[in-house]
């Protein structure tokens, strides 16, 4: 995160343009605002005829002043009201603006944001900081808007009514930027920190809620607790030292206040024995200036709240810049054939010092069936990885149809292809709308889909059939259910080339055996990729790529890698030995 250098008027104007809009609100919050403002001097300025002729000289009318003192309370309750309302107003639509572009960004973002950005960061970052921002700054706004017109019209009261008492009045202000100023730049840094904290926070919670179960059985929960403990009592720290600087603006602000209501009440003193000044005239004067205390005070305290709330905003705005969108070509074109091409393709990982794939060169007819095997962390997964995009080649090209994946239209492209991988990921929606995910639907395709994919029998007994909700992380359905569920969608999607990624390695043989026969009749008349630890899988491919270190060492058919006798053949036989274990 970045260190908050800028101004609070730079940082405003970042935050603002989410505000900027509903326009008659700002009108409306404007006006309530003045209202109250202009009411507030009001009330001392109808202490000087109350004091000087109701009381002194007895020649005021009796229900004068009650009836205006009511008039003037509910004119400013009334602009108090409206101002807030408004406000609230822009506030929630601010929100409403940002939530809607974060969530925009959720959808396009460059993978980059998924490694760095735990969920519960984002989730943190999207939900609760944009409303505590927004809260915050409004009510900061509201603060700020209508006791700085309050303190004006004040001020204008008092210099109308003792111009050279305003003087000793005016040297409160430096004295009291000064202090501001001075407590700003903590409390900014201090709120930063505490944010950041509780991001730490939240993620800690995350991940021992997406493992309690490996968490109990590796026995972790002390070594869990005390990491909480201790990034709780971080947080806790950090809080304490934010609001401690925010508490120290508001007894320093009274001090000063203090000390120039005393310098007043001397020179009224003085001036009444040599000018005879009213005692109508001081009571309002004094009155008027006790009633700049209060909107200095709150002014004062705006700060932190103010600051607070522009660090939350500036966390989400940050959010939206820092993380590019995914940029794709513009070429659409018909459904294509197939054909894929890689040529001395590489791609490094950032921070990782070897690459993961080395000088892939490989080309893959329409319609053809090819394996891709070999140890761990071969490269498998990253090269098929490459063809919808998900990761970008460092060196060298891939081409579908002749044409370069980076000039594909990304919608398009990934129209294209479809995957089943080890892990499916489930909405919790019905049956029939994860199967027809981002497509047309079309409940009898739908319907043709889940039993092609062998999934016929099981929908009969269930009593609200393709219509089921699945749950929460489909936690309805079994391991080989998903993966049918998976091999439904992408038979639905009915796109030309195919990437089954260990989709079958989690299953017993029964499983196996009906995903399988859903797989074989998926890839006929497709390109299909299969990356597969179990070789038995793999024996009738068209084309088997082995590959080791992340170079391709062998490529060819079943029968004839077997009779080479190099590393496919150690594959096979360490693997079918442990098959038959
Ligand atoms: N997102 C990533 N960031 C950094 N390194 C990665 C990332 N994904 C993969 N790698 C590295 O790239 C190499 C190849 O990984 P890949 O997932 O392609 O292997 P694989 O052959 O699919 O292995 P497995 O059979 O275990 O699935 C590994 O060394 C891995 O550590
Ligand atoms: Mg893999």
């Amino acid at each position: 995160m970045t260190e908050n250098t800028n101004s609070i008027s730079a940082r405003l104007k970042l935050c603002g343009k989410y505000f900027k809009s509903p326009q008659y609100a700002w009108f409306v919050a404007v006006t309530g605002m003045v209202i109250v403002s202009v009411c507030e001097p009001l009330v001392p300025a109808l202490l000087k005829p109350l004091l000087d002729k109701g009381f002194v000289s007895g020649d005021l009318n009796v229900w004068l002043v009650p009836v205006a003192l009511i008039g003037i309370f509910i004119t400013r309750s009334v602009g108090s009201f409206i101002a807030q309302i408004a406000l609230a107003k822009i506030a929630n639509h601010g929100v409403l603006q940002m939530r809607l572009k974060l969530f925009d960004k959720l959808l396009k973002t460059d993978a980059k944001l998924y490694s760095e950005e735990s969920a519960g960061s984002i989730i943190n970052t999207m939900i609760h900081e944009t409303q505590a921002g927004a809260n915050l700054m409004v009510n900061s706004l509201l603060t700020l808007g209508r006791d700085s017109l309050t303190l004006l019209a004040l001020l204008a009261f008092l210099i109308y009514t003792n111009w050279q008492l305003i003087v000793v009045v005016g040297l409160l202000f430096p004295a009291l930027f000064w202090t501001i100023r001075k407590t700003t730049n903590r409390l900014g840094r201090l709120n930063q920190e505490s944010l950041d904290s509780n991001d730490r926070l939240a993620y800690a919670i995350e991940e021992n809620v997406l493992a309690y179960r490996e968490i109990r059985l590796q026995g972790a929960q002390k070594q869990q607790a005390d990491r909480f403990q201790l990034l709780s009592t971080q947080t806790f720290r950090l809080f304490m030292k934010a609001m401690t600087a925010s508490a120290l603006i508001t007894p320093l602000t009274q001090i000063l206040s203090a000390l120039a209501l005393s310098a007043v009440i001397s020179f009224a003193l003085i001036q009444s024995n040599t000018n005879g000044t009213t005692v109508g005239e001081f009571a309002a004067f004094v009155t008027g200036m006790l009633m700049l205390v209060a909107p200095i005070k709150h002014l004062s305290e705006v700060v932190g709240p103010m600051n607070r709330g522009l660090t939350s905003l500036e966390r989400a705005i940050y959010f939206m810049d820092r993380y590019p969108n995914e940029r794709g070509g513009s070429y659409r074109s018909n459904r294509l054939n197939g054909l894929i091409e890689y040529t001395s393709t590489s791609v490094t990982f950032p921070e990782m010092d070897h690459p993961a794939i080395v000088d892939i060169n490989l080309t893959i007819q329409p319609g053809q069936t090819v394996a891709f095997v070999g140890a761990s962390g071969a490269g498998k997964t990253t090269l098929v990885n490459v063809l919808p995009r998900w990761i970008s080649p460092s060196s060298g090209s891939i081409k579908i149809d002749h044409v370069s994946i980076d000039q594909y239209d990304l919608e398009f492209l990934r129209h294209q292809i479809g995957m089943v991988s080890q892990h499916v990921i489930v909405m919790n929606d019905s049956l029939f709308n994860n199967v027809c995910l981002g497509q047309i639907p079309d409940k009898n395709k739908a319907i043709r889909c889940l039993e092609s994919a062998n999934l016929g029998e099981w929908l009969m007994q269930l009593p609200q059939g393709i219509d089921t909700i699945v749950g929460h992380n489909a936690s309805k359905l079994s391991g080989g259910q998903k993966q049918r569920l998976a091999i439904a969608r992408a038979m639905y999607k009915d796109s030309p080339i195919l990437i089954l990624d260990e989709a079958t390695s989690a299953l017993d043989n029964e499983s196996e055996r009906l995903v399988q026969e859903a797989l074989n009749r998926l890839s006929s008349g497709r390109t299909t990729l299969i990356v597969a630890h179990r070789l038995s899988t793999i024996e009738k491919a068209d084309l088997i790529v082995v590959m080791d270190k992340g170079r391709i060492v062998e490529k060819g058919q079943h029968r004839d890698l077997l009779e080479k006798k190099n590393l496919y053949h150690t594959l096979f036989n360490s693997k079918s030995n442990s098959d038959e274990i």
